[in-house]
Order: structure tokens, then C-alpha cells, then sequence
């Protein structure tokens, strides 16, 4: 996630940082630091911890001068030591950077070959050094030639001793710009220039702003000017922080495009067909896994049961952490117990961890907040980077766990030999289609809420799919009971004929999860079946299946893709119509009643 500000004005550049970084804190709070042009040349200060711990080392080292840049670290490559921190300099010029270099390690690699030496782990400080490299006397045209090299996501912003300039571009992750009068500003976010101006320019993928004192000047990547299409924002703090969304869930869900960028990003090698983990466990060890988790883990937890035992054909167990712990459960040292967690903090998440790691077991979490309690108790942690995830009902978390569930299924069967490089390749290059498949699918948000709109005053929904999109059935109902305090049951689709057919009738919205793949035939029959009762059917389907029009009263559309990465397009529109009917109730979407974002209590 990170934090980034820039201003070159006036005021003392040290307090217009701090207050920035400050309003951003919520984009992650491992590290921060602070590059300030003085009269005694580039001077940085930068400590790992909160915001509070550079304050405090600010006041006893002051920095003094009217041009800075600073940023606040939600750590991906490398731990959050002052080392890592930002700003990251390379002689006389310094950068901040949200986002990462995928190709990162080759880059380094052409670096140290010419001599430049690394002081930390990060993927940024190889993009400083890379800038120096092209430094000419010309900072611009430097970070044009070094992004020209460099592949992923970034918003970066950087600053030279020579030069009254800050150079900003963007690629994926946001940057913004503070228009003022005789001062210019740059951002991450909108609540960081609030203080100083409501007159924005939100630069767009593959823009560079050039930002002066006198003025700013938006170019593309190629140096070919772009217009400055100012707007003028009238939030209010709290909407702000928001990002200018009404609420908390609405931002992480329509945030999910970036989010699989920064969970799948550097990890994917599809020429080799291989993922990259680096995880210190020994793929070949293991004679089955245990996947344990609670709430919406769980089910990412369950979709990865099915997907490690297709690629790896290794037995899975799937299990709610809470029950767990308590059913004596056979494991011993060739069994890999995975905790799936968004805080890593859920109590019953971790004493089963801490059950099975007495019993034996290799542990590995599969994580989203860092440093969190699972963590520190298991023998590896796959990051699924998310960002700060505030909305009680977790959304974009839930995303990245499937991704990392695709991954480490990949993972375990490429290294047990289950898995040949060429079906790992077709998959990774469809995994890299996500990204932008997943904005396909959030840009048809009205199409949800016009259903929404019919269906919201019923009592009860059901919610069906077979196979992966079981688990899809299950977090489409979880959603929906959280925070719109409506009644919602979830089945397997085939389950239905068993006993829940019983519920329906017409008064009954069945939302059936039935994208292409190899279970669609099956799951077009019950719901047929459920016609057949007078069920009111809302589909979701893949684009172009004009017959499922036939049996359904709604269907929302998503873009076709490979059956095993359905389910992280096909919850998306589940995720919405919960947003969109807990709105139109009039719910508290961000924070629903009786629950609390991560459960430390048994
Ligand atoms: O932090 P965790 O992922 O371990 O949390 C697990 C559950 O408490 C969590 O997913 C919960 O079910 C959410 N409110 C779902 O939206």
C-alpha cells in the first residue's frame, strides 16, 4: 500500500510531509521518512515504526527547507527496518515509491555489475539507482529513461539536489496533485492535501507531473504533454479518507484490481512456469494439508483445498478454526497445516496453528497484516499484500487469499512434479489477466444495483454453486447476512435437491453462481430446478451465455476466464449486491452491529 507526499512552495517542506503522512497513515504505518532539500545539501531522516517515531526523531534532528518528500511504508519487500524505510536515496537524489518492480532483481542484478552498492532489500532502492544511472542533468528525462526499464506498479516521486523539481509518474498505484498559489503539492491521497487545497489533478496510468513552485505540467511517460484536468473536491475529511467513496467496503471492493497487482506481482515467472514464493518449507515433505481459517478465510481456504488437491494431488483438509482444535485432529510431522487470515490475529485461527504445531505439523500462514500474532508463530508466511483492509466485511482480502491459494497450488504442484510447465504457464498467463478482468467486472456496478433494487426488501436469499464456487455460494450468503442483516443460506448446488428445496417459492431470490466451467451443465439444471418451484433466479453467468437468460430472472455477467480462477471474478458482483442492499436498508455498512474486525476471543 504506502503513503507518499510531495510538496516544493514556501513553508517549512518537514511540516507540510508529517501532516500528510499523517492524513495517510491508514495506506500503512511500518516505516516513515522524509527527504528535505537544505542549504547544506539532500538530507533524509527515516525510522522504522509509526509516523510518531520520525516525529520524535525530527525534534531532535531538525530538517529545514521548502522542497521534501515523504512516505509511510506498508512493507512488501523486506522487513520494516530503518534501512528499508523511504525515502531511498541514490547520491544526490532520493525517491519514494508505492507500488513493485517485478523485474527488480534483474535490474539489481545490471547495477551491482556497474558498481552501485544496496543498503537495503527493497525494490525501490534499485529504481533510485536506476534513475542515477540515467541522470544527465536532467531529472526528468532520468526517471523517464529509468520507468522505461522497469515493469509493475508504481507511483513514485523523485527529487534532486541540483534541481527545484519534484518528477512524479504513476502506473497502477494512485498519485494525486495539489494545485496552489506560489506551492505545489503531491499525494497518495486526497486527505493529505485538504489543509492546503481542494484543487486536485488526479494523474492517470502512465502520466508523469512535473511539479514546480510556478507550476505543474502533466506529461505522458513518452514526455508528450498531457492537459492538466483539474478538479475541485468538496469532501469532508472523513469522506476523504475514504478516497471520496461513502464507505470503507465500497473503496476495498472497487480497490480489488489493484490489490491482485500487488498479490500476484513478482511472483509469477510464466516463461519458467513457476511461481515464486520463497518460502523456507520443503514442498516434497508433506503427505497431506490442513487448511484452517475463520469467516470469509475460510471459505478462500476451502476454494484452495479444491485447487491444491486438482494441481498438486496432495489431500486437503478444509476446516472452520473453531472446530478444529477440538476434534483431535491426526497430524503429525508430514502434514502441513496452512492458517488462512486477513489479520492474523483471529484466536481460533491461531490455537489451531498452535495445536497442529505441537502435534507436529509444518506451519504456514497465509497473511495479510504484518508482523500479526500467526506470523510470528509460523515457519513461513506468504504475504497476501492487501493493504489495510477497514471495512468490517472483508472483501478485497478475501481476493488476495484466492490469489495466493491459486499460487500456492501452483507452487506445491510444479514442485511435486504434478503439474507440467506448460499447463503452469497457460494458468500464470491468465492470472496475469485478473487485474484488468476484475475492473471489467466492477465497471458493471449498476447492473447490481438495479438488482439491488428489486430484491432488497425480501427476508431470505439462497445461494447455490457447485465445485470452487460452493465456497463462492458461501461468502455471497456471509456478505449478504453481515451487513444487511438479511437471512441468507448457502448450499452447494447439488446439496439443494436434499432438503433446501424445500424453501422455495416465489417470494424466494436464489442467486446461483454459475460461470463456464466444467460443472455449468450441472448447475443450469438446478436452476431449472428451482424455476420449476417459481424460485426467482439471479445468475451469475459468464459473457455470452445468452441461454441462461432463459431460466433466469437476473444474471450478472462476468468475463470469461479460466475455470479455476472464476471464483475471484465471480464473487465481485456477490460483494456489490451485499454493498448495494445493506445501502438501500440503510445498514452501517463499515461497521455492522455485533461484529468487530478481527475476533481475538474464543
Ligand atoms: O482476520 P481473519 O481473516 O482471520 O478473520 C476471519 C473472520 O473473522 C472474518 O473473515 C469475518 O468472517 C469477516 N467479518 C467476514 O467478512
Amino acid at each position: 500500500m504506502c503513503g507518499i507526499v510531495g510538496y516544493v512552495g514556501f513553508r517549512d517542506a518537514v511540516d507540510v510531509l508529517i501532516e500528510g503522512l499523517r492524513r495517510l497513515e491508514y495506506r500503512g504505518y511500518d516505516s516513515a521518512g522524509v527527504a528535505v532539500r537544505t542549504g547544506d545539501g539532500l538530507r533524509e531522516l527515516k525510522r522504522a515504526g509509526k509516523l510518531k517515531a520520525l516525529a520524535e526523531a525530527l525534534a531532535q534532528s531538525p530538517l529545514s527547507g521548502t522542497v521534501g518528500i515523504g512516505h509511510t511504508r506498508w512493507a512488501t519487500h523486506g522487513p520494516p527496518t530503518d534501512e528499508n524505510a523511504h525515502p531511498h536515496r541514490s547520491g544526490k537524489l532520493a525517491i519514494v515509491h508505492n507500488g513493485i518492480i517485478e523485474n527488480y532483481l534483474e535490474l539489481k542484478r545490471a547495477l551491482l555489475e556497474k558498481g552501485y552498492t544496496f543498503t537495503s532489500d527493497t525494490d525501490t532502492e534499485v529504481l533510485a539507482h536506476l534513475i542515477a544511472e540515467h541522470y544527465r542533468g536532467d531529472l526528468e528525462a532520468a526517471l523517464r529513461a529509468a520507468l522505461a526499464e522497469a515493469r509493475g506498479a508504481y507511483a513514485v516521486v523523485a527529487m534532486h539536489q541540483d534541481e527545484d523539481v519534484l518528477v512524479a509518474a504513476r502506473t497502477v498505484s494512485p498519485l494525486v496533485v495539489g494545485l496552489g498559489e506560489g506551492e505545489n503539492f503531491l499525494a497518495s491521497d486526497v486527505p493529505a492535501l485538504l489543509p492546503y487545497t481542494r484543487r486536485v489533478v488526479f494523474l492517470e496510468d502512465g502520466e508523469m507531473a512535473v511539479v514546480r513552485r510556478e507550476g505543474v505540467e502533466v506529461k505522458d511517460l513518452a514526455g508528450n504533454p498531457r492537459p492538466l484536468r483539474v478538479t475541485e473536491v468538496d469532501w469532508s475529511l472523513e469522506q476523504a479518507e475514504k478516497g471520496g467513496f461513502p464507505h470503507y467496503m465500497l473503496k476495498e471492493i472497487m480497490e480489488q484490481p489493484w490489490v491482485l497487482e500487488n498479490t500476484l506481482g513478482g511472483r509469477l515467472d510464466e516463461a519458467a512456469g513457476e511461481v515464486r514464493l520463497e518460502l523456507p518449507l520443503d514442498p516434497g515433505a508433506f503427505e497431506r494439508i490442513h487448511v484452517v481459517a475463520a469467516g470469509t478465510a475460510f471459505y478462500a481456504g476451502w476454494v484452495g483445498k479444491y485447487l491444491i488437491e486438482k494441481l498438486a494431488r496432495l489431500p486437503v483438509e478444509a476446516e472452520i478454526a473453531s472446530e478444529y482444535r477440538y476434534r483431535d485432529p491426526v497430524v503429525d510431522g508430514k502434514t502441513l497445516f496452512i492458517a488462512v487470515s486477513q489479520s492474523g490475529e483471529t484466536i481460533d485461527t491461531l490455537e489451531a496453528l498452535r495445536e497442529a504445531r505441537n502435534r507436529g505439523a509444518a506451519t504456514l500462514g497465509v497473511i495479510n497484516v504484518k508482523g500479526s500474532s500467526i506470523t510470528r508463530e509460523a515457519d513461513a508466511t506468504l504475504y497476501i499484500h492487501a493493504g489495510p483492509e477497514i471495512g468490517v466485511a472483508s472483501t478485497k482480502a478475501y481476493l488476495a487469499m484466492l490469489a495466493a491459494m491459486v499460487m500456492l497450488a501452483v507452487w506445491l504442484g510444479r514442485a511435486r512434479g504434478t503439474l507440467d510447465p506448460a499447463e503452469a504457464r497457460v494458468l500464470l498467463h491468465e492470472m496475469r489477466k485478473l487485474p484488468r478482468l476484475a475492473e471489467a467486472v466492477l465497471s458493471r456496478r449498476e447492473a447490481v444495483k438495479r438488482v439491488a433494487a428489486k430484491y432488497h426488501q425480501a427476508t431470505d436469499f439462497l445461494f447455490l454453486g457447485r465445485n470452487l464456487h460452493a465456497p463462492t455460494a458461501f461468502e455471497g450468503a456471509l456478505k449478504l447476512k453481515e451487513i444487511s442483516y438479511i437471512h441468507a443460506e448457502a448450499y452447494p448446488a447439488g446439496e439443494m435437491k436434499h432438503g433446501p428445496i424445500a424453501l422455495i417459492d416465489e417470494h424466494l431470490p436464489v442467486v446461483v453462481v454459475s460461470p463456464r466451467g466444467p460443472w455449468y451443465e450441472k448447475t443450469r439444471s438446478n436452476i431449472q430446478e428451482v424455476r420449476a418451484r417459481g424460485g426467482r433466479v439471479i445468475a451469475v453467468a459468464t459473457d455470452g451465455d445468452e441461454a441462461i437468460r432463459e431460466h433466469a430472472e437476473e444474471v450478472l455477467y462476468i468475463p470469461e476466464v479460466h475455470p479455476l480462477l472464476s471464483p475471484i471474478l465471480a464473487v465481485i458482483p456477490l460483494q456489490l449486491l451485499a454493498y448495494e442492499t445493506a445501502v438501500l436498508l440503510g445498514r452501517d455498512v463499515d461497521q455492522p452491529r455485533n461484529l468487530a474486525k478481527s475476533v481475538t476471543v474464543e
